[in-house]
């Protein structure tokens, strides 16, 4: 819902542009601090949902830590007030460049993803005379029950270390001189509504932590990752996730030691409802089946549908008509897959017309590609402070 004054901004604006609610980002996060502060859990967020500077400084204002995949998201995390200590770093193939700068920047720990990885931090660490801590990211075996291009728990995939595997790996660890092992890392998948399978990862880090004590090592830190999802049907009725029922259930199901720390990286659920597409629609063209209201923005400004098939609410803000017409919303890129929804139902829609595509906070303008060379989109708080 946008108020009038809103709408008119809009209107003056050239299209197409993210626009973010700062009073909404702000709420969320008093909430999400006001849930993890209960159980005294530390959560960083995932740059790679936004890493908007504007964005990034007001989360880091906060005091929460950040959750990096690249060495550039360690260095415009620190840049934009994120401190080193708070800062996580995982992926699947950090480059020796990557490696050296989060060194020099002493960050908090790697979440390492395989054997070789861990070796080549040990050479690096040891060349700069440092020791890097270290979580082993573990893959626990758990669908997450979420679109399947976002699952990351599975045996097939290409994320972490099979938790079969956690004592030869731990021993490996234990070899290295210039690594030190703090801690084990989880993550599941992305836009989790079912909470069976936080509950399933619980017992599956207790197992962990069992076997760890039968080897008497305890780890001082567990990372349980991100993905709680959010309600993209519904954006108005429910624009803040429900972490406390989400940090409630982990503290019913998850064994931790004394003096053992519990971390999370939530994207999405901070930044993803805050966060909107503004565009205007360039023309409408009658077909057989459908009309195609064809928009000013294309997948190079928001690629989700495209990417995953998934659903973002599109309202049409500034049609007045009462009757509705049976649209297809597609944007301008030369692709069959540049359409955003099949068959919506809209007030009657013309040339001119400003649409929002709701809920597009998260990995929406990180997304965007220059593909066709068309402009990054801009993105605009108006100043709603
Ligand atoms: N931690 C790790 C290790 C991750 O890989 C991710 C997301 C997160 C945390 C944050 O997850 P979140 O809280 O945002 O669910 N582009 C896709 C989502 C990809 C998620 C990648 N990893 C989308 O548009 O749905």
């Amino acid at each position: 819902m946008f108020s009038e004054e809103i709408i008119n901004k809009f209107k003056q604006t050239p299209t197409p542009f993210y626009y973010y609610d700062k009073k909404l980002l702000q709420l969320t996060l008093d909430t999400l601090k006001k849930a993890a502060d209960k159980y005294g859990y530390i959560v960083h967020y995932a740059v790679k949902a936004n890493a908007n500077l504007e964005i990034l400084k007001i989360i880091s204002s906060y005091g929460f830590g950040a959750d990096c995949v690249s060495g550039n998201e360690v260095k415009q995390a620190v840049d934009c007030g994120f401190s080193g200590d708070k800062i996580v770093y995982a992926g699947v193939g950090k480059s020796d460049k990557e490696i050296k700068l989060a060194l020099e920047l002493g960050i908090f720990c790697f979440n390492c993803e395989s054997l070789q990885e861990l070796e080549v931090i040990n050479s690096l660490a040891s060349e700069c005379g440092k020791k890097a801590s270290v979580a082993l990211r573990l893959n626990p075996g758990i669908d997450a029950h979420t679109n399947k291009c976002i699952n990351t728990g599975l045996e097939d995939s290409k994320f972490g270390i099979d938790f079969n595997y956690l004592e030869d790996t731990v021993k490996f660890v234990q070899s290295l001189e210039n690594v030190k092992l703090i801690g084990l890392h989880f993550h599941i998948g992305s836009q989790i509504l079912d909470m069976e399978p936080y509950r399933l990862l619980c017992q599956r880090s207790n197992e962990m932590q069992q076997k760890l004590n039968e080897l008497n090592i305890s780890l001082p830190e567990i990372n349980l990752g991100g993905g709680l999802g959010i309600d993209y049907q519904q954006p108005d009725e429910n624009p803040i996730p429900d972490f406390e029922k989400l940090l409630d259930l982990i503290h019913q199901n998850l064994k931790v030691m004394p003096g053992q720390r519990v971390h999370f990286e939530f994207g999405r659920s901070v930044v993803a409802q805050c966060g909107t597409l503004i565009s205007r629609v360039l023309y409408i063209k009658p077909a057989v089946k459908t009309n195609f209201a064809i928009a000013d923005a294309g997948f190079t400004d928001l690629i989700r549908p495209a990417l995953y098939g998934a659903y973002h609410k599109i309202e049409n803000l500034t049609s007045k008509s009462k009757e509705t017409k049976t649209y297809d919303v597609v944007g301008p890129i030369c692709e069959s897959t540049d359409v955003f929804i099949s068959n919506l139902e809209m007030p009657v829609t013309n040339r001119g017309d400003i649409l929002a595509f709701r809920s597009a906070g998260a990995y929406g303008e990180i997304m965007a590609s220059r593909y066709n060379l068309r402009d990054i989109p801009k993105s605009y708080f108006f100043n709603n402070d």
